[in-house]
């Protein structure tokens, strides 16, 4: 279990490990789009890791493809469809509130 802070709305809640940072998102009622459905295909899902980057899993190469892809990517990038929560560390994501424009 980890808790995941999310900006920019500042909401906490619990996650437990394995879960997809998209699916605890959802499932906390916030707007994150998701147009490939978790598939690491659409980008749409782009965010920011603000705090606990070692407490999600490693990005695997397609996910590495997709964001290489896509404008605004920065160190702390990761798609929400594929990083799954370790449970090890508490995690800052931020919403960037914009689609990928894929
Ligand atoms: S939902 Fe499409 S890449 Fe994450």
């Amino acid at each position: 279990m980890a808790t995941l802070t999310i900006l920019p709305s500042g909401k906490t809640i619990d996650v437990g490990e394995g879960t997809t940072i998209l699916a605890a998102l959802l499932s906390a009622g916030e707007p994150i789009p998701h147009k490939c459905d978790g598939n690491a295909k659409c980008g749409s899902c782009h965010i920011y890791v603000q705090e606990g980057r070692k407490g999600v899993s490693k990005i695997a190469r397609e996910e590495n493809e997709r964001l290489d892809s896509i404008v605004g990517v920065g160190s702390k990038s990761r798609l929400a469809c594929q990083a799954k929560v370790l449970g090890t560390e508490n995690i800052k994501v931020e919403l960037l509130g914009f689609g990928s424009g894929l």
